[in-house]
């Protein structure tokens, strides 16, 4: 069975991929290792590969004021990306890329034991809740997949570019707020 620190060392030596070969820093996720909350993004961009952090960018300052303004923090849950190393000109990570690294989620998934995963725009959401999954018609709305309730809503970067998308995400952010406070239980909102 792994342990976060095993887990962390093992997958900051990861050659399963040729992402491996222009990257700066593995980025292998962050946050309580405790969190009922997993937040899943897409993949590094540059800022995240440098330090090593997900979402420490712009998209990432926006993503602490989305989750501080419903009283949830970084402290509070776990942040993840579906790739742990940043592809180059932040194109969309290949699906080569994500499948020779989606075991290393799967495994911190299983060490973490989420209640609510929240996937972070439509590339995790394709990945985790379903292939199909549409973003713009289906971003708030719950599924539940082996006994764990998931949810995605629109990427930050996404909120840069277009501020119109900001309102629904306010909303799905409530939505969460209120799933975390039925389901989890030994973290307070
Ligand atoms: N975008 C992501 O999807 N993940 C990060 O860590 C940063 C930006």
């Amino acid at each position: 069975m792994d342990t976060w620190e095993s887990l962390r060392a093992e997958c900051l030596t990861c050659q399963g991929c040729s992402l491996a070969e222009t990257r700066t820093n593995v980025v292998f996720g962050d946050g309580a290792e405790d969190a009922e909350i997993l937040f899943i993004g897409e993949g590094p961009g540059q800022h995240e590969d440098e330090q090593g952090k997900p979402f420490v960018g712009r998209a990432g300052k926006l993503l602490d004021d989305m989750l501080e303004m419903v009283n949830l923090d970084r402290t509070k849950v776990y942040i993840a990306n579906i790739v742990k190393c940043r592809p180059p000109q932040n194109r969309d990570p290949l699906n080569v890329e994500q499948d020779a690294c989606i075991d290393w989620l799967r495994r911190q998934t299983a060490l973490l034991r989420p209640k609510i995963i929240v996937c972070l725009g439509r590339i995790a959401a394709k990945s985790i809740i379903k292939k199909d999954y549409r973003i713009t018609a289906e971003h708030g709305q719950w599924f539940e997949k082996n006994g764990v309730q998931m949810t995605a809503i629109y990427h930050p970067a996404a909120l840069l570019r277009d501020v119109s998308k900001r309102p629904d995400t306010f909303e799905d952010m409530k939505s969460i707020l209120a799933k975390a406070k039925e389901l989890c239980e030994h973290t307070e909102f």
